[in-house]
């Protein structure tokens, strides 16, 4: 299974932040935001990952990131997305690095205590379709919310003003080849983007959806509030370790390969 980290968008809800830098290029805690995600895949065995970004800072990724020594990787590979379409739209440029394998999309600015090593494995043997991870949450209406029924997602709605649960979904995607075709078929939403959650509902009406809950604490950081609350929750997992240092463990406990 190949992985997808998509860091582009404009971070509007971060002005002025990110007037000047992509919002992935944030710090939370002691490193970039972009550290957090693309460690998360590398956890979960996934080593061949394909980072999406665009605009005016597309170049600081290259220079941050080269090749992914810091991760253990040989080669990290880059696109860059014109305009702002959407998340479904920065993935449809990924179906050239995907070249019909499944994927694992991963949105940049998604922070997890633990790993989706389990679901990776779980997903590495599910014959077709999607496979998302849910988080029980407090403040559903800020997500795409999962309507779940018994153990089957009966549909999901992106930001609804009166949540059918509390289950948040998290920007962890796991999907097989047929993702781009999808994707080809969506229109854009109110907000003008090609919306995830329509492409997580076409697997729900196809049937082949499935999902698990994540472990352990999960943010995403693209609001004032989230991105204190990860530098915070990042800090706390810490535990007096010291901050981050070429070789040093991440927050996971995970070592850090070098
Ligand atoms: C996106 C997705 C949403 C998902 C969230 C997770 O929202 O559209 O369904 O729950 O990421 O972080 P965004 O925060 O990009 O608007």
């Amino acid at each position: 299974m190949k992985g997808i980290v998509l860091a582009g968008g404009t971070g509007s809800r971060l002005f002025p932040l990110t007037k000047i830098t992509n919002k992935h290029l944030l710090p939370i805690y002691d490193r970039p935001m972009i550290y957090y995600p693309i460690q998360a895949l590398v956890d979960a065995d996934i080593r061949d990952i394909l980072v999406v970004t665009g605009g005016r800072n597309s170049g600081d990724f290259l220079r941050l990131l080269a090749n992914g020594k810091h991760f253990g990787l040989e080669h990290i590979n880059y696109t860059y997305q014109e305009g702002e379409g959407g998340i479904a739209d920065a993935l449809a440029l990924a179906r050239h690095f995907a070249d019909g394998q499944k994927i694992c999309v991963v949105l940049g600015d998604n922070i997890i205590e633990r790993n989706i090593r389990d679901a990776a494995e779980r997903f590495r043997r599910q014959p077709e379709g999607a496979h998302i991870l849910l988080k029980e949450v407090t403040d559903a209406e800020r997500f795409g919310v999962a309507e779940v029924a018994g153990d089957r997602i009966v549909g999901i709605e992106e930001k609804p003003t009166v949540p059918k649960s509390n289950y948040a979904v998290t920007g962890f995607y796991m999907y097989d080849a047929t993702v781009f075709e999808k994707i080809q078929t969506l229109v854009p939403s109110n907000r003008g983007e090609l919306e995830i959650t329509d492409v997580n509902n076409a697997y729900i009406r196809e049937g082949t959806m499935t999902f698990s809950f994540l472990e352990g604490w999960w943010t995403d950081a693209g609001t004032f509030d989230s991105l204190l609350r990860a530098a915070n929750l990042v800090a706390q997992s810490m535990g007096g370790k010291q901050p981050h240092e070429e070789g040093a463990p991440s927050h996971t406990g995970e070592a850090v390969r070098v």
